[in-house]
């Protein structure tokens, strides 16, 4: 291995280069080789230091493999300090991301020269942390409180230009290094140095409500917002040893760790789309109605030309228009120019009407109704049009992959490829194994995934997959605390103070009450021996036809587009209590949450040991990306892990024994517990 930095002397410029594939993460190594160059930079005679990073990055962060451990010296704030006091300026050139460590680098030197299509920012509450070495202290300094307080508090990462309008560059250059060599200093003390920024209590008041509207539940955004806020009271060593202090605490908090590790499971999840597989170009979708529609706008998006197919010439046109509107949507958010969007939708889509004269496709997307004969149908006419090698997915809701692929050609072939709505959006996607799922259809699947730029998490086949499996599961813990004396509008309270995006209820309301009430009829639970059979649900529709929001009530009465509570359903969720000879008690949010989220735990420890998924951090992503789930709770694997496994196991028990119809404890829970092994090890690999 090369030197992480190297040091270079030319006339009187020294030049120390960053060089630590494959973006610069300022690791141990690199902290240790800067102060080496700095050492050598110091007796060299040079008048000027130029630093910066060899390839795309300048330096973009710091090392993900040292988060968990005790830092080892030199630490990022010693450099930080030695260049900002060295004798000889230090003029940082930003040749790609500098972000975080990096930007604390740069915002030590002298002056800064960054590359047009250079990234600026300091991301670290998007870890749970604050910026560690100096970045809450030096950036208000230099470009004022509010830019400051914006750029930290929301992690936001901002472009060159944009970086040189805050004054946080001084100049943009497509050879920063020659840049930098040759700028004229700019007349100002060191950053540290700079007078404490002037104090702007509107731009404080108005960070503050946007973290407790977009963060709400999270330290890292709050304490950062302090943190900028004290530079204007205290010392720059005074802010410093605060700053450091806080970002030592976060490091170890709960939800540091939790978003670690999404973001460590989002990565796994991503190098799965790059072991191998065939690189699609052509692609047909079947059904172009909200899921069809956005799967090929998503597909066009990355180069790939769709066919669309519907039944009929009437069917075809919809779906034209349904793609449309998505391009429409594009160019009005600014997204894309009219005259591309137009390029777009004549160059890369087709529609038809039946499978006559299709043009060639490497795979085949189907998004029809959700009903097994149409689908079996649609499957036997992809077989007879296509060449055995094409490729065959579903986009199934809770249909079994194995039985829709019965009779193909060639099976292996065929998988699930379950999208979330809106399907260009979402970035989740569950890959469905169905048996006769090949390890090349696999493969290629998850490169196409990869390159829509998606999460995808291979799963299983059960009912519901991964994520409709667990969602079924916590509806129907929090319908049995409706019969047993909660209402709707304290549930999802509750849950949202847990941190999720919405109620469960709330979460009906919006996508439709018809689709579970079918789906409960299907799995027959109104007669399911051993199932603890909540009917309330299925009396609003039968009863009421209140549907959701689309029908303009449904769990609660709908004025204005607003929600309240609806004392219709307040009166039949307390009937049914009595009608169950239930006594109605009251429920407080705590104990709401821990019974709907340990639902959730139970659901996912047993898709474990069935293998339906492959690791409790896939589980995680599809809470995460695809339902809501707090992303700094880590999803619930995380979660039940870091609340202690005998505690889970605890309270499924005390559950169990007041309520052995919807509970039971499951092995891998009880094993994982008794012995103190992680669920990772003891997950069934498939
Ligand atoms: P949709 O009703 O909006 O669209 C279905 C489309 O399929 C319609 O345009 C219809 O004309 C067309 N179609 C029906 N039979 C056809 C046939 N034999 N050949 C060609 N086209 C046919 O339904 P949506 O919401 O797009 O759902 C489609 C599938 O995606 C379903 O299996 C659903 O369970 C699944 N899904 C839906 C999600 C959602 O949130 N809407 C999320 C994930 C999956």
């Amino acid at each position: 291995m090369s030197d992480p930095v190297r040091f270079s002397l030319d006339g009187a410029t020294a030049l120390i280069t960053i060089d630590n594939p494959p973006v610069n993460v300022t690791s141990q190594a690199v902290r240790a080789g800067l102060m080496a160059a700095l050492d050598a930079a110091e007796g060299s005679g040079a008048a000027r230091v130029v630093l910066t990073g060899a390839g795309r990055a300048f330096v973009a962060g710091a090392d993900a493999k040292e988060f968990d451990a005790a830092p080892v010296a030199p630490h990022l704030p010693d450099v930080v300090a030695r260049i900002e006091g060295f004798a000889i300026p230090v003029v940082a050139a930003i040749n790609g991301a500098a972000l975080g460590g990096g930007l604390e680098l740069a915002l030590a030197c002298a002056a800064r020269v960054a590359a047009p299509g250079a990234t600026l920012g300091l991301p670290e509450v998007t870890l749970g942390v604050v910026p560690g070495a100096g970045g809450t202290q030096r950036l208000p300094r230099l470009i004022g409180l509010g830019p400051a307080l914006s750029l930290i508090s929301e992690g936001r990462v901002i472009g060159a230009a944009e970086a040189a309008k805050l004054g946080l560059v001084d100049a943009l250059a497509e050879d920063p290094v020659a840049a930098a060599r040759d700028l004229a200093l700019p007349e100002r003390p060191a950053t540290g140095a700079m007078p404490a920024p002037a104090a702007d209590p509107a731009a404080l008041e108005a960070a503050r409500a946007q973290a407790a509207r977009r963060a709400k539940g999270q330290e890292a955004p709050r304490l950062a917002i302090d943190l900028v806020a004290a530079t204007t009271s205290l010392s720059m060593a005074e802010g410093l040893a605060c700053e450091r202090e806080t970002f030592l605490t976060l490091k170890i908090s709960d939800q540091a760790a939790a978003l670690r590790h999404v973001f460590f499971a989002e990565r796994a999840a991503m190098a799965r789309g790059r072991k191998g597989g065939a690189e699609i170009t052509t692609a047909i979708v079947v059904g172009g109605g909200t899921m069809g529609a956005a799967i090929a706008y998503a597909l066009a998006g990355v180069g790939i030309s769709v066919a669309l197919v519907e039944t009929d010439q009437a069917g075809a046109e919809r779906a034209r228009a349904n793609v449309a509107k998505l391009y429409a949507e594009a160019v009005a958010r600014g997204k894309s120019s009219p005259e591309a969007a137009a390029a777009a939708q004549s160059a890369r889509h087709t529609y038809h009407a039946g499978y006559a004269d299709l043009p060639p496709a490497e795979i085949a997307i189907e998004a029809v109704f959700e009903d097994l004969a149409v689908k079996k149908a649609v499957f036997a006419a992809l077989d007879a049009a296509l060449p055995e090698t094409a490729i065959l997915a579903t986009n199934t809701s809770y249909l079994n992959p194995d039985l829709i692929a019965e009779r193909l050609r060639n099976p292996g072939r065929f998988l699930g490829l379950h999208f979330f709505s809106p399907a260009h959006v979402m970035k989740l996607v569950e890959v469905i194994r169905a048996a006769t799922t090949s390890a090349e259809t696999l493969e290629t699947v998850l490169r196409l995934t990869a390159r829509l730029k998606k999460i995808a998490v291979p799963a299983g086949v059960c009912d519901g997959f991964i994520g409709n499996r667990i969602l079924t599961r916590y509806r129907q813990i929090c319908d049995v605390m409706l019969i047993e004396g909660a209402l709707p509008a304290q549930i999802d309270a509750a849950l949202r103070g847990f941190g999720m995006a919405m109620g469960p209820y709330e979460v009906q309301d919006l996508s439709g009450l018809d689709i579970a009430y079918a789906n409960r009829k299907r799995m027959g639970w109104a007669t399911l021996p051993g199932f603890r059979y909540i009917p309330i649900a299925d009396r609003i529709v039968d009863e009421t036809g209140r549907l959701g929001r689309k029908t303009g009530a449904g769990w609660y009465d709908y004025e204005g587009g607003k929600a309240s509570p609806s004392a219709l359903i307040n009166q039949i969720v307390v009937s049914e209590s009595s009608r169950a000879g239930i006594a109605r008690r009251s429920f407080t949010d705590d104990e709401i949450v821990s019974r709907a989220i340990t639902a959730m735990i139970e659901e996912g420890a047993r898709i474990l040991e069935e293998g339906i998924a492959a690791s409790p951090a896939d589980i995680d992503l599809v809470l995460v990306h695809g339902y809501g789930f707090p992303r700094w709770r880590g999803g619930p694997m995380h979660y039940a892990e870091r609340t202690g496994l005998p505690e889970i196991c605890a309270r499924i028990e005390g559950f169990a024994a007041a309520d052995p119809l919807s509970w039971a404890l499951p092995e891998i829970l009880r094993r994982a517990a008794d012995t103190g092994r992680p669920l990772t090890d003891l997950t069934r690999t498939s």
